[in-house]
């Protein structure tokens, strides 16, 4: 691993005033699951962005710690944590359509009451949608790892976005980051030991273990058994 380098200002990079996107935009048809999961729950489970702004209370009935998931992918390990977790509200935001729709299918079929979603850009959402201080915890799992040098600028951990996250979760909350890919590991985990407000909780300059809550996916067993990687970081809010 490369030696971390402090960085000392969080000045918005003129790049990413011009909003550079993390994703890049794809769907296909929808499967009939699919397209049961937007007709039938759709109304239950997508949050009304951007015509709302976020009341914990309004949509899920009671105030109770949050989880928010960025970039859920078909949501099967989100679904298993709100299904395992039923006092704690989960919110995943996505901006792939058969996801959306797949994870509405997924909750309805089961009613499962304590999981909403957003069709967004996270960015988007963490800035104008979540008031500050109001989430207790923020998951980011094997996010697009953009390898190529002239597409870093596209990964989803960068210094100000940390920021942005640092605002939105409460005193006490954690940020949690998977990857199966190497370079990006360490390149969050440069830019997340220097992170001001932040404190890793395995350690300075340390990945985690793998937190029990955190269901292990069909892909990650797979790559276990091919002698793959995984890294976990996870960072708490101190200040
Ligand atoms: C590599 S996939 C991983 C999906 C899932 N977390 C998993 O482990 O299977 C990354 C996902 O993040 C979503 N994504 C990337 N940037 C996003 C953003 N700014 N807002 C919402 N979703 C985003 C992409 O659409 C994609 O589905």
């Amino acid at each position: 691993m490369s030696e971390p380098v402090a960085v000392t200002s969080v000045e918005v990079p003129e790049e990413h005033k011009r909003r550079i996107l993390t994703f890049m935009k794809r769907s296909s048809a929808f499967t009939t699951s699919q397209k049961q999961g937007l007709e039938q729950y759709g109304s239950r489970y997508l949050l009304n962005f951007p015509d709302q702004k976020f009341n914990q209370e309004a949509v899920f009935g009671r105030l109770a710690p949050l989880t928010v998931e960025i970039g859920f992918g078909m949501g099967y390990s989100l679904i298993e944590m709100a299904k395992a977790v039923p006092e704690r509200d989960f919110i995943g935001i996505e901006i792939h359509p058969n996801g959306l729709a797949q994870i509405c299918y997924e909750a309805g079929s089961i009613s499962l009451p304590n999981l909403r979603v957003m069709d967004a850009d996270a960015l988007l959402a963490l800035e104008h949608y979540f008031p500050d201080a109001c989430m207790d915890t923020v998951q980011l799992y094997f996010a697009d790892p953009w390898p190529k040098k002239k597409h870093h600028k596209r990964r989803f951990v960068q210094t100000h976005i940390m920021q942005l996250i640092r605002r939105k979760l409460k005193t006490g909350g954690v940020f949690h980051a998977a990857t199966d890919w190497q370079p990006y590991a360490e390149w969050m985990l440069e830019i997340l030991e220097f992170a001001e407000g932040f404190e890793n909780m395995a350690g300075p300059g340390q990945y985690a273990e793998r937190p029990a809550f955190r269901p292990l996916t069909k892909f990650e067993n797979r790559g276990n058994l091919l002698g793959h990687g995984v890294w976990d970081l996870l960072y708490r809010k101190v200040r």
